[in-house]
């Protein structure tokens, strides 16, 4: 079994004195939700994500040698512009993995980012963000260390997404990822997510997912703060189990093309996720009205039309419609007559299944 241990750097590398790389890391959206955790960003249960394909951080990394090696030193920009806010995570992050990457503090890094979605959309940018820089790190390891395999690149990279924000380690590598131990899942891990390897029936690949943008405002309630709510949480325990199980049903529904099956399972996650905000303690709501008129919207449409139109929701008001591709004319003339009047100015984006990070 890989352990954290497998992760630490090995001092023997070779010397660089400067470089720059850019990574591409896209969005994910879960349909087996991650929610709540232990120490070290350890799952409290096991996740299944779609990779998107538009959805993505672009960040270019450059790297100059630096005398003093007692301290992170690193510039941080976005869209060009420096953006001192940003700092304290990524000054975070590179401590949380200061262990496995001693070479960083070898460096002055500088750090530049962009979305391809809109600003404060509601449309979390922790995940491709993260995974981004990962990438960027492990191409200056592997510069460092040029014998890595190519899977334990891919594997730290997720190793290391996966200690900045928990869903970023999904983002990686893969069109369907699995994060967290499942006992059916081969190969899954609580410390890094892996490629869903089984066959997929193919009404799942090229699967639809258009982002509708019910509320671009800041979040109430960050995620880390409601993954610590599941701890005190009075539904967790059935809630950590009812995840292994709708693992295991998703995963034999993703082989065999149910997709009824995978609507319910879906929607429920979704729900369930947004219960256990609404049951803990302190509750909130997430949740908007437009979102539930969208929901009965979408109820209805699948009820009257007979398409497998679907709805999930991530932690916050907006929504993603998933669909087979053999049925997006439709889905998008029905978003286009009955949604957009819910969202914030008429926003959504258009995305689907990719592929995970890639090197630009
Ligand atoms: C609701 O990955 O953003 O999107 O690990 O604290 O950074 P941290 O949390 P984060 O949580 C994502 C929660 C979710 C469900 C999911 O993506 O599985």
């Amino acid at each position: 079994m890989i352990s954290e241990k497998d992760f630490i750097f090995s001092p023997n590398a070779l010397d660089k004195k400067e470089g720059s790389y850019t990574w591409s890391a896209p969005s994910n959206i879960a349909l087996v939700k991650y929610w709540g955790k232990k120490e070290n960003q350890i799952p409290a249960n096991p996740s299944i994500s779609f990779t998107l394909n538009t959805c993505k951080t672009i960040t270019k990394l450059d790297f100059i040698r630096k005398e003093s090696q007692d301290s992170f030193s690193f510039d941080l920009l976005f869209e060009g512009q420096p953006k001192e806010d940003f700092k304290p995570k990524i000054q975070k992050f590179l401590e949380r993995i200061e262990n496995y990457c001693p070479y960083l503090k070898n460096y002055h890094l500088k750090i530049d980012t962009k979305n391809t979605f809109p600003h404060s959309s509601g449309i979390a940018s922790s995940a491709s963000g993260m995974a981004a820089l990962a990438m960027n790190i492990m191409s200056l390891e592997k510069d460092l260390n040029p014998h890595m395999t190519e899977n334990y690149f891919y594997q730290k990279a997720s190793f290391l997404a996966r200690l900045g924000s928990g869903s970023a380690c999904r983002s990686v590598k893969g069109n369907i990822v699995v994060w967290g131990k499942h006992e059916e899942i081969v190969g899954s891990s609580d410390l890094f997510g892996v490629a869903f390897s089984n066959d997929i029936h193919p009404i799942f690949t090229n699967y639809q997912d258009t982002i509708l943008l019910v509320d671009k405002g800041e979040k109430q309630v960050s995620s880390t703060v409601g993954h610590d709510l599941m701890n005190q949480h009075p539904f967790a325990e059935r809630r950590f189990l009812q995840a292994h199980h709708n693992l295991s049903a998703i995963k034999s529904v993703l082989e065999q093309g149910d997709i009824n099956r995978f609507i319910e399972i879906v929607e429920s996650e979704a729900l369930t996720l947004h219960a256990m905000m609404m049951t803990s303690l302190p509750y909130f709501i997430l949740m908007k009205p437009n979102t539930l008129e969208i929901i009965n919207k979408i109820w209805k449409f699948r009820n009257e039309m007979k398409i497998p139109v679907c709805f999930t929701l991530d932690a916050g008001a907006n929504v993603h419609v998933l669909c087979p591709e053999n049925v997006l004319v439709e889905t998008l003339q029905f978003i286009k007559n009955e949604l957009v009047g819910y969202c914030q100015n008429g926003q959504y984006i258009c995305d689907q299944i990719g592929f995970g990070s890639q090197k630009l």
